[in-house]
């Protein structure tokens, strides 16, 4: 992770690959702190906690790191804002831009309900595009079907071309929407080509990781949700061979100056490639609570069992961690298969 200048190939794979390990730590502690709160009720309660530790962690960490989707505007958000200066910093640091989501499905994890999970994405400086926090329309799909599917064909179409592309009819897919009125339209079309749909509550990060892994029998998502999630998703996208096809919405002329502040064109399609255009692209994503992909926190006597899916694009890794967290002083080892 460097200036072109300062590092050759064979460095930047080395940082890379030991980036990744680095990483998981950062959701693992994210994913701890935000489900010792979970299931309280409290979505300020989980997003405070999951934030907390990952910025503790990140600052652990021998990185010049700068996040460019964050928890908010600096006003706005006490840690972790767009362009908060994460790591150790110094010489040396590797010169990072981070996106994070400490609790991604802030709603499903203070109710306890699946699909809750701490992510965060890092690449080389430039490596994903510093998306404002407005909508983002998204098409989803895993690597059969990347190249073969366009937004602008009607959504039977891209089912059938999904369906080819794995050899199957359109009543053997799976397609994840958010459940929001948005998308009664968009439900319609699908269910009325004969695919199924999954209604997901909040998370789209890790419905997009799903569809790009075979043997979660979901196997595309549609549908509108944020656009800092798009980036995210792009960045494990491109790790799984997986595409995704963004376009950012404005709802209103406050959205509208944002986008353009940004430099992003509102109603133009972005490429996984120009979501997240990094060349080292890290990205690990902690289960807070239990999903299909990966499992939440669980906490025995004295420690904590995590699940994570981590990857990176140069490393060509994806790694699936399962993790026993000794907790407190003396805590005695009690690992269990
Ligand atoms: P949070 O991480 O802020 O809880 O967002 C969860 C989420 O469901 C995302 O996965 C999704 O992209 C977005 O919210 C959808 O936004 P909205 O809830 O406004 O429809």
């Amino acid at each position: 992770m460097s200036d072109a200048a300062a590092y050759d190939e064979a460095d930047r794979t080395a940082l890379e690959r030991a980036l990744v390990l680095d990483t998981v730590r950062v959701t693992e502690q994210a994913a701890i702190a935000a489900s010792r709160v979970a299931g309280m009720g409290d979505e300020d309660l989980v997003d405070t906690a999951g934030t907390e530790a990952m910025r503790r962690v990140l600052n652990e960490l021998e990185i010049d790191g700068r996040v460019v989707i964050g928890e908010g505007e600096r006003d706005h958000a006490p840690m972790l804002y767009i362009g908060e200066k994460v790591g150790r910093g110094g010489q040396g640091a590797w010169p990072v831009d981070i996106a994070v989501d400490p609790v991604e499905g802030t709603g499903i994890a203070a109710r306890m309900v699946s699909g809750a999970v701490a992510v965060i994405a890092l690449s080389e400086r430039g490596g994903l595009l510093q998306a404002p926090d407005v909508y983002m329309e998204k098409l989803i799909v895993g690597p059969p079907a990347a190249g073969k599917v366009d937004p602008a064909w009607p959504v039977a179409a891209n089912l059938q071309a999904i369906a080819a592309s794995i050899g199957r009819p359109v009543s053997d897919l799976t397609v994840a929407i958010l459940d929001r009125p948005r998308h009664e339209r968009l439900l319609a079309e699908v269910r009325a080509a004969g695919a199924r749909v999954k209604l997901i509550g909040d998370g789209d990060v890790i419905a997009a990781l799903s569809a790009a892994i075979r043997g979660t029998n979901l196997h595309a998502v549609m549908g509108t949700g944020g656009a800092p999630e798009g980036v995210i998703a792009a960045a494990a996208l491109r790790c799984l061979g997986g595409e995704i096809h963004g376009r950012f919405l404005a709802r209103d002329d406050d959205e509208r100056a944002r986008l353009e502040t940004a430099g992003v064109a509102e109603g133009r399609t972005y490429s996984t490639n120009e979501l997240a255009p990094g060349r080292e692209i890290v990205f690990s994503a902690t289960g807070i609570t239990d999903g299909d992909l990966i499992r939440g926190v669980k906490f025995f006597g004295q420690g904590a069992r995590t699940h994570t899916v981590s990857m990176g694009l140069r490393s060509r890794v994806i790694r699936f961690a399962d993790g026993v967290h000794l907790l407190g002083e003396g805590a005695r080892v009690h690992v269990q298969l």
